[in-house]
């Protein structure tokens, strides 16, 4: 019996990032590869990064030290850094990192068979292989389903960003905007139905931008919708300038879309969102508001926004704050302003609020969503939520933890068997994240 060779994998960032380690799960496991989730066990040791904000560089940085010590015991082990902090800093992180054997970017995750066969061949000692490819869409790649839960699962609809927001550093780690066959994207679904997926995630930087020949982004929703009634459909993110009521009315159409948006509005002051280069204004930003709320009245909205971007000043800071008041976000994610090398804002804006500043504001505006979203969950109270269940809490085996359209937890107590199916909910309770509630029926 041949033992077959052991690879672990760490996932940082966002949802993208799950997939696309998914992409290279099934990869290795074509080429003979097994996963273990032990990294003690494992001849290959993958860290799948984000740039995004310096402190989830800063995170992985960490993680090296701690594999470091595993190399030192077994020099055989390789240790390879995939993804976006590796797009960034190509052969600087093999300079800075000595524990890498190799680097590579979101878009040749194919060569990797490749690039170990050299390593372990001892053709090359240490491998950089980043090279943006404008057309890679891992077309013939299914991902190795593998998402905790049996019962959500993403599809990346689309790769690459065009649109070059200044504080963003995406565009130059994942390259260009593209768009999957719709045909292809059907399929991989389909195949996850198959595998007993109640919920899919379609995922793009700007889904909104989707377009393949004659399929845009509402076409495409309208599409996979209708290929299960009983499969929810959920999206993300959806950009201002972009997001068309078109869209909206498909939203309407199909009860089996989920009732949740994430539009990120970033910052309040039209000033600043110019600066940002962002695309819209706030008056725009609330247009778009009131037309989900006019078209898909039932529908949950979030947002990201970042505190303390370049030169924005006490009055921006309220404007953020004001624009928070009238929109009443269900959730946020919130951010102070991290400059990223190279981004537009680094090289002509200054990053100028000071760090405490930057921190009081980010505190103030978190505060104001803690707010928003403990009235949002009032609201749900006394109402009944239809729930898909994904899994037992980790508080105790029989309590169940599932979501609703909106996209909010919900905890209650009913038996494992309902695990992957839809139940009748009615909330009575809540705590910070989540809604307590009662089986129905
Ligand atoms: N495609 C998404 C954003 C992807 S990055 C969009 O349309 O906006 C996720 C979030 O990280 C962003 O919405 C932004 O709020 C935050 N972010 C991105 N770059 C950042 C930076 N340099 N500093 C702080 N937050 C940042
Ligand atoms: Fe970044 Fe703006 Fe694209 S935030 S991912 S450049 S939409």
């Amino acid at each position: 019996m041949t033992l077959m060779k052991k690879f672990y994998i760490e996932t940082y960032g966002c949802q993208m990032n799950v997939y696309d380690s998914q992409l290279v799960k099934r990869i290795l496991m074509d080429h003979g590869w097994d996963e273990t989730q032990d990294f003690h066990q494992a001849d290959l040791i993958l860290v799948n990064t984000c740039a995004v904000r310096e402190n989830a560089e800063q995170r992985v940085r960490g993680r090296l030290g701690l594999f470091k010590t595993v190399k030192r015991d077994r020099p055989t082990v390789k240790v390879g850094l995939l993804g976006c902090m590796g797009q960034r800093l190509k052969e600087q992180l093999i300079e800075e990192e000595n524990v890498l054997d190799f680097v590579m970017g979101p878009d040749t995750y194919r060569r990797l068979p490749v690039v170990l066969d050299e390593l372990h061949n001892g053709i090359k000692n240490k491998i950089v292989d980043v090279k943006l490819d404008k057309t890679e869409m891992y077309d013939d790649v299914l991902p190795e389903r593998d998402d905790q839960t049996r019962v959500t699962t993403f599809v990346t609809i689309t790769r690459g960003c065009d649109n070059m927001c200044a504080f963003c550093i995406v565009p130059f780690t994942r390259g260009r905007e593209r768009s999957k066959d719709p045909r292809l994207i059907i399929q991989e679904i389909e195949d996850a139905l198959k595998q007993g997926y109640k919920e899919v995630m379609l995922l793009g930087q700007n889904v909104d931008k989707y377009h393949y020949q004659d399929v845009n982004f509402a076409r495409l929703l309208d599409m996979v919708a209708s290929i299960d009634p009983q499969m929810r459909v959920r999206f993300l993110t959806s950009y201002p300038q972009d997001l068309k009521n078109e869209v909206l009315e498909v939203m309407a159409g199909h009860e089996n879309i989920a009732r949740n948006i994430h539009l990120p509005v970033q910052s309040g002051s039209n000033r600043i969102l110019e600066l940002m280069r962002r695309g819209y204004t706030r008056e725009w930003y609330l247009d778009r508001i009131k037309a989900i709320r006019e078209i898909v009245p039932d529908c949950a909205i979030g947002t990201d926004i970042i505190a303390g971007f370049c030169t924005e000043t006490e009055e921006d800071h309220q404007q953020t704050m004001d624009l928070m008041d009238k929109v009443q976000f269900d959730y946020a994610y919130m951010f102070k302003y991290s400059e990223r090398p190279n981004t537009y804002a680094a090289r002509n804006l200054p990053d100028d609020v000071p760090e405490e500043t930057k921190i009081r504001r980010l505190n103030e505006i978190i505060e104001l969503q803690n707010r928003h979203s403990y009235q949002s969950n009032q609201r749900d109270v006394g109402k009944i939520h239809q729930v898909l269940v994904e899994k037992t809490s980790h508080r105790s085996e029989k309590q169940l933890l599932g979501r609703n359209s909106q996209g909010k937890v919900i905890i209650f107590e009913a038996d494992k068997s309902l695990i992957g199916q839809y139940v009748d909910v009615e909330v009575y309770d809540f705590t910070q994240a989540t809604l307590l509630g009662r089986l129905k029926k």
